[in-house]
């Protein structure tokens, strides 16, 4: 069964109006249906920049890439769609430049991170509890490690850890007990329905089953997806290509997520002082970025009645600080 639309963007006219300024190249490193691309070059042709622009659409899932190659056919002079992994950013947007006789200097990155509604609602994926499917849970089908890998060969240990560090799962033990107690007596677990029902014995009643459910397959996800480290290096490697003034956009779905980006730009966008006391009049080493959101940005009521994923989005976007200047 597959979905009519693919994937309604989320926040998108708060991401076109923060990254397009000016002609350039932009990164959108998660093409999903190439909903947010789609709004970008669109905004860039708008504003008389098209012809000088580039946008480099990157995602890891074949459907993505057929879908978005689709959707943005009447942009295809201006456009280069690869398939890879985000956390191969820098490497990916210098062979593109190279390609292309471009500086690898960027305008503009997006990270809309997670999975699309097409992802979720295609059932064989394995991402939802809603749906009969295998337990994959890939965004790269080609990658080796499935979802089904870890549920019926971790540690009753090693699976307690993960639904607590990656779902933040209260009842991650007795939780992990019951999957391999069930593993015990029918060999393995054998679907997302085989998986959610030994969750749902486990679980408290009521509305807490939801979450322990939503929490056990995200924790699952993540560590099949690699997602936490993939971020990480996203982050650095995109800043490193932006252009003085150039911005990143980043949204995420859930706190884990969350924290890494606001960590990463904090850190990124502190100047160090050296050790207090010293009294010097300029930093040792300037911020290398500026906040352009101090909070994060939020879907309004309207965008969350329209669209059920906007409830959990939280836009955050930085600036790269140009080099100054040595004197
Ligand atoms: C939330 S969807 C993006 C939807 C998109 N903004 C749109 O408007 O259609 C996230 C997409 O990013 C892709 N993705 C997630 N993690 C990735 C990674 N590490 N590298 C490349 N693509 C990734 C997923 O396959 C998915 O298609």
């Amino acid at each position: 069964m597959v979905q009519e639309r693919f994937h309604d963007p989320v926040l998108v006219t708060e991401v076109v109006a923060f990254l397009v300024r000016k002609p350039g190249i932009y990164v959108d490193a998660t093409l999903g249906g190439g909903g947010h691309s789609s709004a970008i070059l669109h905004a860039l042709f708008e504003a008389g920049y098209g012809d000088r622009s580039l946008l480099i659409g990157i995602d890891q899932d074949d459907a993505a890439l057929r879908e978005a190659s689709e959707r943005l056919r009447m942009y295809k002079a201006g456009l280069v769609l690869v398939k890879g992994n985000f956390q191969d950013i820098e490497g990916i947007i210098s062979r593109v430049c190279c390609e292309k006789e471009r500086d690898p200097l960027v305008a503009g990155i997006l990270l809309d991170l997670g999975v699309s509604s097409f992802q979720i609602d295609t059932p064989e994926r394995g991402f939802s509890y809603l749906r009969d499917g295998a337990l994959d849970m890939r965004m790269d089908s080609s990658a080796s490690l499935r979802a089904c890998d870890i549920v019926n060969s971790y540690e009753e240990r090693e699976l307690a850890r993960l639904f607590y560090r990656y779902g933040e799962e209260p009842r991650s033990r007795s939780i992990a007990k019951a999957v391999v107690a069930y593993r015990q007596i029918h060999g393995s677990v054998g679907g997302t329905q085989e998986l959610a029902a030994i969750i749902r014995d486990n679980a408290h009643g009521g509305e807490k089953v939801i979450k322990t459910l939503s929490r056990v397959f995200q924790a699952l996800r993540i560590e099949v997806n690699g997602e936490l480290d993939v971020l990480s290096r996203a982050l650095d490697g995109g800043i490193n290509c932006l252009e003085g003034h150039g911005r990143m956009a980043v949204i995420s779905y859930h706190s884990l997520e969350d924290r890494i980006v606001k960590q990463a730009f904090a850190e990124k966008a502190k100047s160090d002082w050296g050790p207090k006391g010293v009294g010097l009049r300029e930093p040792l080493a300037y911020g290398e970025i500026a906040l352009v959101t101090k909070k994060p940005l939020i879907a309004t009521p309207k965008e969350i009645a329209l669209n059920s994923r906007a409830r959990s989005a939280k836009l955050r976007v930085i600036e790269k600080i140009p080099l100054r200047r040595l004197l």
